[in-house]
């Protein structure tokens, strides 16, 4: 059996993945450091494929810690690197936090398998490298714009240190992947999205709103030069996600090939208006949303969806879901949650 090392394995998209990698018959190995996420996720894996995935409580920025997690598992197959900070704003804030957590953990991981004789490693990267794209929808040969936060800086950085350190180090095959928006939850609502504190992001802000937790959703500009004036993404469910990282893993695996660095985009390929994802909300849950109009927010793009060509004639993989289905799991993950009480949400 090939074992994984997924590194923030307990997070959103990480704990996910990790089911994913369970039901295709690999072990996984999760170190997270728990500052955005909690340990009771575990019970969730374990209810939905009926293995407890071993699990490292570990900060990655613990230089000997990590040091001596390799030592002790020298025997890993494959890393599948998720843990970083994500919140955008946060990062304009404290630079040098996102700079440190989400770069120099990817550095010490990196310095820890460059002696081994074969490594797969599958980046968590973002379409927020693109920014504002030309064209629409985006390819992975669209060019990477001067980012917009010290966050999408991260990403940017992180693929060149991988591109550069993957030219040299002999065995070491990296792919990026790329994700465009990706929101709901495991079918069995058993594992979900827990951001912290006031959502930042769309669909849980609109799920918190629909369970009373929130007044209203404010909806960031209805003058953008779209169709509804309201700005489109590709929102992809977390499953679909959470497969693509399974594809990519074969493949590194399997050496299908011999590039060192690859990069593919995630995503559905249909772009979503806010008020769309807001009347399929609607649609799937049976019950109308409070929400209004408000300013632009500043930094966002207009428009972002992608050209999955790449992902799906190379890797052979392909979004499933609909932007329904993903609604309706987001919006069953938010009742059980509620009910339960499990996050914290001042
Ligand atoms: P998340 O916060 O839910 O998961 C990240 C996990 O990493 C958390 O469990 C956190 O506790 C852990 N972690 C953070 N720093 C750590 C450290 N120093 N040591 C050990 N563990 C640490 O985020 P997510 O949404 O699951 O995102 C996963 C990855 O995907 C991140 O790299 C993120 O930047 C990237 N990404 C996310 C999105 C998105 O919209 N969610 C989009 C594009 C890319
Ligand atoms: C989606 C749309 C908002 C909240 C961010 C990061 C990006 C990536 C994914 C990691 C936009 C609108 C939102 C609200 C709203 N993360 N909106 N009211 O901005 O595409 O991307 O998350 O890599 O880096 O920047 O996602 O969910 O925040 O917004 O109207 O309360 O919903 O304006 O059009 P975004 P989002």
């Amino acid at each position: 059996m090939k074992k994984i090392l997924v590194t923030g394995g307990l997070g959103y998209i990480g704990s996910h993945t990790v089911v994913e990698l369970q039901s295709a018959g690999y072990e996984v190995l999760i170190i997270d450091n728990l500052s955005n996420s909690s340990e009771a996720v575990l019970e969730g894996i374990e209810r939905i494929t009926g293995v407890l995935p071993v699990f490292e409580k570990l900060d990655l920025r613990d230089k000997k810690a990590t040091i001596s997690f390799f030592q002790r598992h020298d025997t890993i197959d494959g890393i599948i690197h998720f843990a970083a900070s994500k919140a955008v704003g946060e990062s304009v804030e404290n630079p040098l936090l996102y700079y440190e957590n989400n770069l120099s953990t990817l550095i010490t991981v990196l310095q820890q398998i460059q002696h081994k004789k074969n490594s797969a490693f599958i980046f968590s990267s973002s379409c927020t490298v693109y920014g504002q794209a030309e064209q629409m929808p985006i390819s992975e040969a669209a060019p990477i714009k001067e980012a917009f936060s010290p966050y999408g800086n991260t990403k940017q950085i992180g693929e060149e240190i991988l591109k550069d350190t993957a030219k040299v180090v002999s065995g070491l095959q990296v792919i990026s992947l790329r994700y465009f928006n990706p929101i709901g939850a495991h079918s069995s609502a058993e594992i979900g999205e827990l951001p912290n504190g006031v959502p930042q992001n769309l669909v849980p802000f609109i799920t918190q709103t629909a369970i009373g937790l929130r007044k209203e959703l404010a909806v960031f500009g209805n003058d953008y030069p779209t169709e509804d004036g309201t700005c489109i993404r590709d929102y992809i469910h977390v499953v679909d996600l959470a497969k693509a990282h399974v594809t990519a893993l074969q493949r590194l695996l399997n050496k299908e090939n011999e590039a060192t660095f690859e990069v593919f985009n995630i995503g559905t390929g249909t772009g979503s208006s806010v008020l769309e994802v807001i009347q399929s909300f609607e649609r799937v849950s049976g019950q109308k949303l409070n929400y209004k109009i408000v300013g632009r927010r500043e930094g966002d793009v207009i428009s972002a969806y992608a050209d999955t060509t790449k992902a799906n004639t190379i890797l052979g993989w392909k979004a499933i879901s609909t932007l329904d289905e993903a609604m309706l799991s987001a919006w069953k993950w938010e009742q059980k949650i509620r009910k339960t009480n499990q996050i914290k949400t001042s």
